[in-house]
């Protein structure tokens, strides 16, 4: 399939925003930009749109996507009831980085939410993306734009690279502020359920739903064979094909560690740098989750660019978006966690 490159780094690019609104009118897939990171976007009442996501992406047909709508009003028709913690989280958090899961209505195709009965659903904050969503007139069922397993694009290139010549277009924009992808929050659930931290925090969250149930699968790897809430919780993810260790320590315990294991990388903060013998490469200052996170999918992604056969990264903290940066990357290890 030949895959149209549209550029547009603003609303003036009318032209392009409207053959993407037009690509997916008629049922193709196009990449797009949002604030998180570039997902693959399809019409989501239309279910053989929503079939051809899974193929693209090669991802397991029973992990359901998330929704996006341009406007409140969007809602209408496609959840059931909204909850009033669900409503105050809306307001506070939209548009912006923040999923609800909500009871759907038969609208929903099965395909697009996994075969549940609930429905995720976003209003990105990415100008591009909103007047796509717009201009197509349609809510877009969008996953992450990457192959299944590998770390979500936070650039037009990484969709390129993975996605090339498997789908219709790729709107190249620039790059994502966010670079993890949201929040997700099921309100089908009493108590609220943070299902996947992302760059609205917990913190955040807990100023509107005080009594938030922090998912055990959002810090830890899901008993085999347990039913998951968030089904893209239980799969390795994230993943480069190096043998990557996550290690939990301070910085002197870190560095000892690493000086004692000859790792082709480690992957660090700039206090560390100093102290480790191995090659490093840095997410920035520890304390500054927010440029880890924008760095984070990157620096996975150039791992098996560079050939890396054995990676150690040194975990965050769990506080604010340091918990979203932590929960990607004990994915990225296959959950290969060491305690120092
Ligand atoms: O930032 C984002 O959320 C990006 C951009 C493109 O919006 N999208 C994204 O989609 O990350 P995806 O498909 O890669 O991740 C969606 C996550 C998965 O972990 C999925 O299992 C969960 O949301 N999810 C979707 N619908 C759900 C539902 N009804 N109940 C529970 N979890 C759900
Ligand atoms: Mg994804």
């Amino acid at each position: 399939m030949k895959t149209a490159l549209l550029y547009a780094d603003n609303l003036t690019s009318k032209d392009e925003i409207a053959k993407a609104a037009e690509i997916l009118k008629n049922g193709g897939l196009v990449a797009l930009p949002t604030e998180t990171v570039y997902g693959l976007a399809a019409d989501a009442l239309n279910e053989k749109a929503v079939k051809n996501i899974f193929v693209a992406k090669g991802r397991p047909s029973d992990n359901p996507l998330i929704v996006h709508i341009a406007e409140f009003s969007d809602l209408d028709g496609i959840v059931s009831e909204i909850t009033p913690e669900a409503k105050k989280c809306m307001q506070a958090f939209w548009p912006g980085p923040f999923t609800a899961v909500l009871p759907k209505t038969e609208k929903i195709p099965s395909v697009t939410s996994g075969g549940l009965d609930t429905v995720a659903v976003r209003m990105p904050k990415n100008d591009i993306a909103r007047e796509i969503i717009k201009k197509s007139g349609l809510p877009l069922a969008a996953p992450s734009a990457n192959r299944s397993g590998s770390p979500s694009p936070s650039t037009a290139q990484h969709v390129i690279d993975d996605l090339m010549g498997k789908i219709d277009a790729i709107v190249v924009s620039k790059n994502c502020d966010v670079g993890v992808e949201s929040t997700v929050v099921s309100f089908a659930v009493n108590p609220p359920r943070l299902l996947r931290p992302g760059g609205v925090t917990a913190e955040q969250l807990k100023q509107y739903i005080p009594d938030l149930v922090i998912d055990a699968a959002v810090l830890s790897q899901p008993e085999k064979g347990a039913k998951v809430a968030s089904p893209g919780m239980k799969y390795k993810h994230y993943a480069p094909k190096a043998d990557v260790t996550l290690a939990v320590g301070d910085k002197k315990a870190f560095a000892e560690y690493c000086n004692t294991q000859n790792a082709d990388l480690v992957i660090c903060y700039d206090e560390d740098v100093g102290l480790i013998n191995s090659p490093t490469v840095s997410l920035g200052f520890s304390a500054d989750h927010k440029k880890q996170a924008e760095r984070l999918f990157d620096t996975l992604r150039d791992v098996d660019k560079k050939g890396y056969k054995t990676v150690i990264v040194h975990a965050p903290t769990t506080d604010e978006m340091g918990l979203a940066v932590y929960n990607r990357l004990i994915r990225a290890a296959g959950f290969k966690v060491v305690q120092l």
